[in-house]
């Protein structure tokens, strides 16, 4: 369970953004802090200081959270260097086709790369439409599959700005079925709601640390089936990657003047010197969403999303967006309030240190609230009594 000063942020603002960045918990940013310490006391050659080990671990732990196996999981800065290493590295033939939604109901962050690509590429760029909740066509996704197959689909597993979680499994196996593979972005369900990637099916998945896990910026995740990893061409190089040889005596690494091994796995994506800090600060807030339980988690997000609508479905001028099945909503309630501007109204908010965020839906903007386990039912009840005040205003 959480300590009761983990999420201490709670003593002094009303934070209902994690969508966007999930606190650090305090036990966190104490563990992070005396590893850096710990690191700056002793140099990155001292025996005492947990390195490459922490790498391995953190991998197992992630591997534990979404269901693979720790070969399979990448660290990256963040989602969108994920999804770039699968657009810039994927063994791109010429008619390969990219199928994704509507730019309004995707990240950019899961839709320039892939603009990006197919321009450089002349590949075969295809826009599905989608529902009014983002939901995808399915039977005009297969078509454009049987159409041309071979390619890569890439989709949101929940909506940024709605909230849907989005039936990516179908998908998936539509790709199976015509040559496709599948990069699912999900940024707004791991750490919010129980994710399992190979239940899901799909190839490629992406999330970060910063999000819903509550673990310190600048660490993202990116998990590539075992079976893909060949499809997908690395860049950079690092000593790291290399493969170490044994003569027996001696340990050293398989590279000439004229040619190197690199060692199987996930280290060929991976280059450079480490955000080691990072990494502590990611296992540890795994570890801490493990104590409390991700079905735990995902209850108590559905219980504050319920209370949210509810609250603000009593307000007159109010129009909430996305689904009514709570089954198929991540931790965001998107609105609008007739007559009113969303970037003053979280302005205004801000101002009582009450936290949401102002997104938007293609050109309409759109106030976002997404609490996690940590919020209380009193905060979404001030918070949305708050609104109430600054309507009347
Ligand atoms: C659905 C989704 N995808 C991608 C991103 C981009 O994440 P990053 O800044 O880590 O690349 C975000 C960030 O809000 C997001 O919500």
């Amino acid at each position: 369970m959480i300590e009761a000063d983990d999420f201490a942020i709670n003593n002094t603002t009303n934070y209902l953004n994690n969508a966007a960045f999930g606190p650090v918990p305090e036990s966190i940013l104490n563990d992070t802090h005396a590893y850096l310490q710990e690191y700056s006391h002793n140099g990155p050659d001292s025996p005492f200081v947990k390195k490459e080990a922490y790498f391995e671990e953190t991998r197992n732990a992630v591997a534990g959270l979404i269901g693979c196996s720790p070969e399979e999981v990448i660290f990256t800065q963040s989602i969108t260097h994920g999804i770039n290493i699968i657009a810039e590295g994927y063994s791109w033939k010429e008619n390969d086709r990219i199928i994704l939604r509507e730019s309004s109901k995707e990240h950019v962050a899961n839709f320039l790369p892939w603009l990006k690509i197919a321009k450089e590429k002349n590949l075969d760029l295809q826009i599905t439409g989608s529902d009014e909740f983002g939901n995808p066509d399915l039977q005009k996704i297969e078509l454009l599959m049987k159409e041309k197959p071979g390619g890569i689909v890439a989709i949101a597993h929940a909506l940024y700005n709605l909230g849907t979680v989005l039936d990516v499994e179908s998908i998936a196996l539509l790709a199976k079925k015509y040559s496709y593979t599948v990069l699912v972005d999900a940024a707004q369900t791991v750490g919010c709601l129980p994710v399992n990637v190979k239940a899901l099916g799909c190839d490629y998945m992406v999330f970060s640390g910063y999000k819903w896990l509550c673990a310190p910026p600048g660490i993202g995740i990116l998990y590539i089936s075992k079976e893909t990893q060949k499809l997908i061409n690395y860049y950079g190089m690092d000593v790291r990657i290399l493969e170490a040889i044994s003569d027996g005596v001696q340990v050293k690494l398989n590279f000439s003047n004229d040619d190197y091994t690199v060692k199987p796995g996930p280290y060929k994506f991976e280059n450079g010197f480490r955000n080691y800090t990072g990494v502590v600060g990611l296992l540890k807030a795994i570890e801490l969403l493990n104590r409390v339980g991700i079905s735990e988690v995902a209850k108590k997000n559905k219980e504050l999303i319920a209370l949210t609508i509810q609250l603000l479905n009593d307000i007159p001028g109010v129009s909430i967006l996305g689904v009514n099945d709570l089954a198929k909503r991540t931790s965001i309630v998107s609105f609008k309030i007739e007559g009113k501007k969303p970037s003053e109204i979280v302005a205004k908010l801000h101002n009582y240190r009450i936290v949401l965020a102002a997104r938007e839906i293609g050109d309409e903007s759109i106030i976002r609230i997404s609490p996690h386990y940590y919020n209380t039912k009193e905060q979404i009840e001030s918070c949305v009594n708050l609104i109430k005040e600054i309507i009347k205003q």
